[in-house]
């Protein structure tokens, strides 16, 4: 029976569709450090883990037989990817399923900042009855501007129209626009036209410092900003500058360019005690749906990876999936150099099999061949494809497609 290893208090979700994909499956509630994950991964063939628990090269050498990684969250640095792809190991990470509840966030946060919610509540808890209509403003009819339009934006589009919002964005892709969205040719386009400017874009190295003074400047008077993408994108003392100088009369924050690293650490920013500034632990994606969609959709992953050998949106593998059934499946990690698949296929004939089925994908350094034949794979002729000089990892074990 397959073992598999969770750790850091994943979904349960994740233990029941392992189970029930025939794995003896052991949860445990903490991270490991490096020694105890090597100890307690003897015998284990698929190990999932969330942001804490380092595999580090040394992990993945001394533990030959792992053959895959459940990244159950976003992120994946805290995995050595390119060790992992040497080793043959494949990673497979979450990388949707949190962002419905960034989008509700951000409308959450649009709405409370238009009405000054969160200042309203500190007067009425330190016993300030405070009630005016001065400030406090519908969304319905203003224009939101979003500033990168992938999976978060996009949605947040949507929704954003659904409450009675116009929606402008900007993105350096040519994306399609959704319902009545209208696409800006630049960013400053954008900061003209919008009353809330919200930023989700992708954590690439060009989007450091992205949003500073200038832009601030650009954008219009008593307009609200939020940004629930990577800390690095703002620069936060530009922001500080202009709530204070009442120009944005309102912000939320989600991320921060240094943010904590455990649980109970002081928090610096210079964004603290600003007036009508919603500031927020990096918990955009963090809810409950969203880890159950993780447990989900990750454990899916491996038990499709383990089953039929497919590694659509790993992270590290070239993405293969071969449909259809046959009598056996064997999938091939190689080294990508030329002559590979013709190697393969003239072993298989050699020994009376016929191919079914076949693809193979490259990734930089690694070529991934997944083959249906259609008969029993003879010992010998595993050998000789574990043989094969260019050959990573063999793997035989997959279940019938
Ligand atoms: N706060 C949280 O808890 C949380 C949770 C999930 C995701 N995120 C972050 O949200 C961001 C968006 O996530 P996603 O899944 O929508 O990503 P995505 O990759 O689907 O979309 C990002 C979009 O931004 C565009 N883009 C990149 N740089 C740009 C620029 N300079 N100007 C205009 N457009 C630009 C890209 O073309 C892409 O369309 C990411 O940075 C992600 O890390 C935060």
């Amino acid at each position: 029976m397959p073992r598999a290893l969770l750790l850091e208090n994943i979904d349960p979700v994740a233990v029941e569709l392992l189970s029930s994909a025939g794995f003896e499956v052991e949860s445990l509630h903490g991270a490991l450090d490096e020694a105890d994950l090597i100890a307690a991964l003897d015998g284990v063939d698929v190990l999932g883990i969330r942001s804490k628990t380092q595999v580090t090269a040394e992990v993945l050498a001394r533990r030959p037989a792992l053959s895959a990684v459940g990244a159950f969250c976003i992120g994946t640095n805290q995995i050595d990817l390119t060790a992992a792809a040497e080793a043959g190991v494949a990673v497979f990470n979450a990388p949707y399923s949190n962002t419905r509840s960034v989008v509700e966030l951000a409308i959450a946060e649009i709405i409370s900042l238009a009405r000054r919610l969160t200042d309203r509540d500190r007067a009425l808890h330190a016993g300030i009855w405070d009630k005016s209509a001065t400030g406090s403003h519908e969304i319905r009819g203003r224009t939101l501007g979003i500033v990168g339009y992938g999976n978060i934006g996009s949605q947040l589009s949507v929704l954003a129209e659904a409450l009675g919002m116009r929606v402008v964005f900007y993105d350096l892709e040519d994306k399609l626009a959704l319902g009545n969205a209208q696409r800006c040719d630049s960013l400053d386009e954008l900061l003209e036209r919008a009353e809330a400017v919200t930023l989700h874009v992708d954590g690439r190295g060009g989007n450091a410092g992205l949003f500073g003074a200038e832009q601030f400047a650009k954008m219009r008077r008593r307009s609200l900003f939020l940004n629930l993408s990577r800390g690095f994108v703002v620069d936060h003392e530009a922001l500080r500058d202009h709530i204070l100088s009442g120009h944005i009369a309102g912000a939320a924050v989600d991320v921060f360019p240094d943010e904590p690293k455990k649980q109970g650490d002081e928090f610096g920013s210079v964004l603290r005690g600003l007036p009508n500034v919603i500031l927020t632990p990096h918990v955009g994606g963090s809810t409950q749906e969203a880890q159950y969609d993780i447990g989900r959709f990750v454990a899916g992953k491996l038990v499709d990876y383990s089953r039929t050998g497919t590694t659509t949106l790993s992270v590290n593998m070239p993405a293969v999936a071969l449909h259809g059934s046959s009598v056996s499946r064997f999938a091939l990690l190689h080294r990508n150099v030329p002559g590979v698949l013709a190697r393969v296929d003239a072993l298989v004939g050699e020994h009376g099999l016929n191919v079914d089925g076949q693809m193979l994908s490259t990734r930089g350094p690694f070529g991934y061949v997944v083959t249906d034949v259609n008969g029993a794979l003879p010992a010998e002729l595993l050998a000789q494809l574990r043989a094969l000089p260019e050959t990573v990892r063999l793997v035989t074990s997959h279940h019938r497609p």
